[in-house]
């Protein structure tokens, strides 16, 4: 093939993969075969590699590419990225349209669209090519998330007119997408996402594209960013405006003629949001004509010529067929309630915690009671109250263990708690929890060691403690349940990736009580290294502005006992890293430290430094300090009137630094 006939082809396809592409993921109505679509598709890579200069950004082959970025630019945009009011009730949508009423008389009309649950995203297109996408960001200034949005393939890479203009829409994860993902998760043992909205925000904040790719992303354009020169005088014109362009518009967009109108709409939604494929939290309602926009106006947030009405939380109503019981990491024995398992709000709602014995008795909760069940904050499934009235006689009343579920140790309520602990620091369920939160993706992230799995580690008595993680072999971990030599290999690497974690990571996976992230991050900052830190007394601890008595009283008990000193004398043996690898060494050594990943040792009497703050220092550059010198020693660093130690480093040929070395490579 010639360079003439490779470029009409190319072209030929383009059109032609544009147009099915268009069909399949706007549409939602497909003219051609899936296997027709990939034909083509083969054929305009196998061109594209044989005429790599004829690539054109726009090219279908172009939506998933380019290397991961190391970090997001910001995006100023053109004009802000306003939010919306927001109306709760009829009453409040009576008020807006009497306050549009007031601004713009008697003739108006509005456009009612769905409101979806997604992330706000602006689009860019130059001469109708899409040159970039954003997230709002604080309505001033977002993210260029350009790559990620590509490969949303209902984003159409050119328009059908070579316009300018910046078009506003609302990313979103379909129903099916999110329940796919969570359930390959799950396999997994990763985190799973609370609800589809937290999915498309997180998967767009990914820095690898191939990772958004991933996630059969889907998205809703809803109005143009600057009309400009766009010969429109409508909101609905727009909207037709876009559809025409071969933009994707919610076809579910209404004009009314007045609030009573806008009224129906939302009740009808209300009723119907479930049999949607996407999550939508409300309904916008837009005055239609530009004109009145404009005389409108806007607050400092919002339009005054829009608002938006937020649907109730979703309630629905199950039987409560049991009221189980979890000893969490911190002993706390928390009462759930078993639902049968019904939708609430786009998932599958099928446990609920009941917190404590006090809150049963205040909503007069029976095992068997049907109850009314919502999410909190769209999230958190929360039994709202008991229909007494179906009461059969059958139903049972929940009382409190006096003993540990799971160890049956007496459980206690400490002073000013509701809450019933179990204090027996050898309870098997303190320790899975306490593994659990370990291994966690904001303590020490080891990914594929999710509930599962820890359990059965603890079942078979694999694992007692978090170092016991650091001498699982394959073999033992091949006889799991539902792990293949694919999940074990990586699963292994996931562990040893977790030793050479900065120190706060460890220390908040560790769960001293009342140390929570921040305080985690803060004294590993402060003390550098773990040994530091295990030597700080009360006093010194509570010198930190941050840090309490509660919390220094917690730290000081915790390092006092000797299991925990045996747990981090087990952990460094296993080569897990005690050091804070955060920003503040960072600061102090933009290139990377020499001393970083080096046994050194220090010998003899140094001028300017004491031997502990030498320490400190080659610590927080990532150095370890030993105390002899063997064929393992990287370095020896030797002061006034070094000895034996000397000499045997001379003879092992190891490299050897006087004090003036060393501290000329401390200021680099
Ligand atoms: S119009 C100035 N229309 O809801 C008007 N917003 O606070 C800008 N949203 O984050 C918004 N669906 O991303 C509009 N059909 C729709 C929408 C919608 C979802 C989001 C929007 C923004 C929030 C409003």
């Amino acid at each position: 093939m010639d360079r003439g006939t490779a470029a009409k082809r190319i072209k030929e396809l383009h059109n032609l993969l544009n147009q099915y592409n268009y069909e399949y993921y706007v549409l939602d109505n497909p003219s051609v075969p899936d296997a027709e679509y990939d034909r083509l598709m083969n054929e305009l890579i196998e061109i594209e590699q044989k005429f790599p200069d004829l690539v054109v950004p726009e090219s279908p082959t172009q939506r998933v590419g380019g290397e991961a970025l190391s970090a997001f630019e910001k995006v100023e945009h053109e004009s802000p990225m306003l939010s919306l009011a927001n109306a709760f009730s009829e009453a409040d949508l009576r008020d807006f349209d009497r306050r549009v009423r007031q601004a713009i008389g008697e003739h108006y009309a509005y456009v009612c669209e769905l409101k979806i649950d997604g992330l706000a995203v602006s689009l860019r297109y130059e001469d109708g090519l899409f040159v970039m996408g954003s997230t709002r960001g604080d309505g001033m200034v977002g993210e260029n998330i350009t790559a990620n949005l590509k490969t949303i393939r209902s984003i159409p890479l050119r328009l059908n007119e070579n316009l300018n203009f910046e078009v506003r829409g609302e990313a979103y994860m379909p129903r099916k997408s999110f329940e796919q993902l969570n359930k390959m998760r799950a396999q997994k043992g990763e985190m799973l996402f609370a609800n589809p909205r937290n999915a498309a925000a997180g998967s767009l904040r990914q820095l690898d594209p191939r990772i958004a790719a991933s996630r059969h992303l889907d998205i809703f354009l809803y109005g143009i960013g600057e009309a400009g020169t766009l010969d429109i005088s409508t909101h609905s014109e727009s909207l037709e405006l876009l559809s025409r362009l071969g933009l994707k518009v919610n076809k579910e967009w209404k004009k009314c003629l007045n609030i009573n109108e806008v009224i129906e709409y939302v009740s009808s939604w209300t009723e119907r949001r479930s049999s949607l494929d996407y999550d939508i939290d409300g309904i916008v309602i837009k005055v239609d004509s530009l004109k009145q926009q404009e005389q409108l106006g806007r607050t400092a947030k919002s339009p005054r010529w829009a608002i938006a009405y937020k649907f109730p939380a979703e309630e629905v109503v199950t039987k409560l067929t049991n009221i189980e019981l979890s000893v969490g990491r911190t002993g706390v024995v928390t009462p759930t309630a078993i639902l049968e398992p019904v939708q609430v709000a786009g998932t599958t709602v099928q446990r609920a915690s009941l917190h404590n014995e006090d809150l049963i008795r205040e909503k007069d909760i029976m095992i068997g009671d049907w109850v009314v069940v919502k999410k909190a904050g769209d999230i958190i499934p929360e039994v709202v109250n008991v229909l007494t009235e179906r009461r059969t006689g059958e139903e049972t009343v929940f009382h409190m263990p006096a003993q540990c579920p799971e160890c049956g140790s007496d459980l206690v309520r400490l002073e000013g708690e509701v809450a019933l602990r179990c204090i027996n620091p050898k309870c098997p369920a303190h320790i899975r929890e306490s593994l659990i939160h370990f291994v966690s993706r904001n303590a020490m992230n080891i990914e594929g060691l999710g509930e599962k799995v820890i359990g059965q580690l603890f079942l078979r008595g694999l694992v007692k403690d978090a170092a016991d993680l650091y001498f699982l072999e394959k073999e033992e971990l091949l006889k799991l349940e539902r792990m293949g030599e694919k999940s074990v290999n990586n699963l292994l690497e996931a562990i040893e990736k977790s030793k050479s974690n900065s120190l706060e990571k460890l220390l908040f996976g560790l769960g001293i009580r009342h140390v929570g992230e921040k305080a985690a991050k803060i004294l590993s900052e402060h003390y550098g290294t773990m040994d530091q830190l295990m030597k700080a007394t009360d006093e010194e601890l509570q010198s930190i502005p941050e840090i309490g008595e509660k919390m220094s009283d917690s730290i000081v008990t915790y390092f006092d006992n000797e299991e925990v000193k045996q747990l981090i004398d087990e952990l460094k043996a296993a080569g897990v890293n005690m050091v804070y690898r955060g920003p503040r060494q960072a600061a102090q050594s933009n290139v990377e430290s020499v001393f970083a990943g080096k046994t050194i040792v220090l010998t003899g009497k140094l001028e300017k430094l004491t031997r502990g703050e030498a320490k400190k220092k080659i610590e927080m550059l990532g150095g370890n300090v030993t105390g002899s010198v063997s064929r393992k020693t990287d370095l020896v660093i030797a002061g006034e009137d070094a000895g034996s130690k000397l000499a045997k480093a001379q003879e092992l040929g190891i490299d050897i630094w006087d004090e003036e070395k060393f501290l000329e490579q401390l200021e680099h």
